[in-house]
């Protein structure tokens, strides 16, 4: 996988919890282009990879912009970032990948919770560059907790921003945008805690919005599903060799790939990034990623998340 070396040229407060990071390239120049709703990974230090969405605007190419939340619960990123990383540091990062991206509409909806506010913020930059119209509804536990609060502030000439507290008795569960009830021709894209998603999709599904036109990106992964037979291990084959190997309950497709110096390209390792995505070639996937709809994971030309899910099939053949 292609790695850049950046240097941290900026880190600034964004409301009470979260901490934003410009990066620059660490020998000048432009960064490789991206389009909004695109992540990258962060090495911050060995054996800590993390993955953030771009904020930004795509069209600005000398800079990446990140925005990260104090977790309580952190596997250590959110900790590093908060508490460690300084400004001049140099970092290794990966070149941007995008899973989450916006599709053709009459007007998109952005539903940002919290956080999920940092690839909606890339999105309406992007919306409003192409004078595609569109509204950003930006739900925060308090109006403290507001990030991008000046950018917000200037507005944009193609879309609206409005921002719901839930201290002031407008969380996304008491009170939906009015644009909701309006489906015909729109997408629906959500991003921020599971629980926010999934209400906001089923709230939508209700008011006649088709599966197909909301899209959501999770920030961790969600309980995987039961398998048909968890105590029941199957076979990986590599359709391009032939190779075959056991895959036990207890280890993941990639996890007993790389025992057999089979080089996997792995990044969260929780099934969010899209990293380890391969095609199956032949059997049932039984998929626990939250990176692909469930269109994609339904469809005849599946990808597998090698990290995480397995197969309901004695065999799987995948396109390695
Ligand atoms: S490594 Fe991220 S989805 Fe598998």
């Amino acid at each position: 996988m292609q790695t850049i070396e950046v240097i941290v040229d900026a880190l600034s407060r964004q409301g009470s919890n979260n901490v934003a990071l410009t990066l620059v390239s660490a020998e000048g120049g432009p960064l490789p282009p991206w389009q909004a709703g695109a992540h990258i990974d962060l090495h911050l230090a060995p054996g800590l990879i993390r993955q953030y969405s771009l904020a930004g605007d795509p069209q600005q190419r000398d800079s990446y912009l990140l925005c990260v939340k104090r977790e309580a619960a952190s596997r250590g990123g959110s900790r590093f970032v908060h508490d460690t990383l300084r400004l001049g540091q140099r970092l290794t990062i990966s070149a941007p990948r995008t899973i989450f991206s916006l599709q053709p509409a009459t007007h998109s909806v952005l539903i940002a919770g919290g956080i999920g506010i940092t690839p909606l913020l890339a999105m309406a930059h992007q919306l409003d560059a192409s004078g595609q119209s569109f509204e950003l509804h930006y739900y925060v536990k308090t109006q403290a907790d507001v990030a991008f609060r000046a950018r917000l502030r200037e507005g944009f000439r193609h879309g609206s921003c409005t921002l719901w507290s839930g201290c002031e008795g407008r969380s996304l569960r008491r009170d939906l945008p009015p644009a909701l009830e309006q489906p015909e021709g729109r997408r629906l894209y959500l991003c921020g805690p599971a629980g926010f998603m999934a209400h906001g999709a089923s709230e939508a599904v209700k008011r006649g919005w088709a599966a197909d036109s909301i899209h959501s990106e999770a920030f961790a992964a969600t309980a995987a599903p039961a398998s048909s037979d968890p105590a029941t291990g199957f076979t990986v084959t590599l359709g391009r060799s032939g190779q075959s190997w056991f895959v036990p309950p207890e280890k993941s497709i990639a996890v007993v790939l790389l025992e057999n110096d089979v080089d996997v390209p792995l990044s969260c390792e929780m099934g969010i990034c899209g990293a380890c995505l391969t095609p199956v070639l032949a059997g049932e996937a039984d998929h626990r990623d939250t990176v692909q709809s469930e269109a994609e994971k339904s469809c005849s030309d599946q990808q597998i998340a090698l990290c995480c899910s397995r197969s309901r099939s004695p065999e799987l053949v995948i396109d390695l």
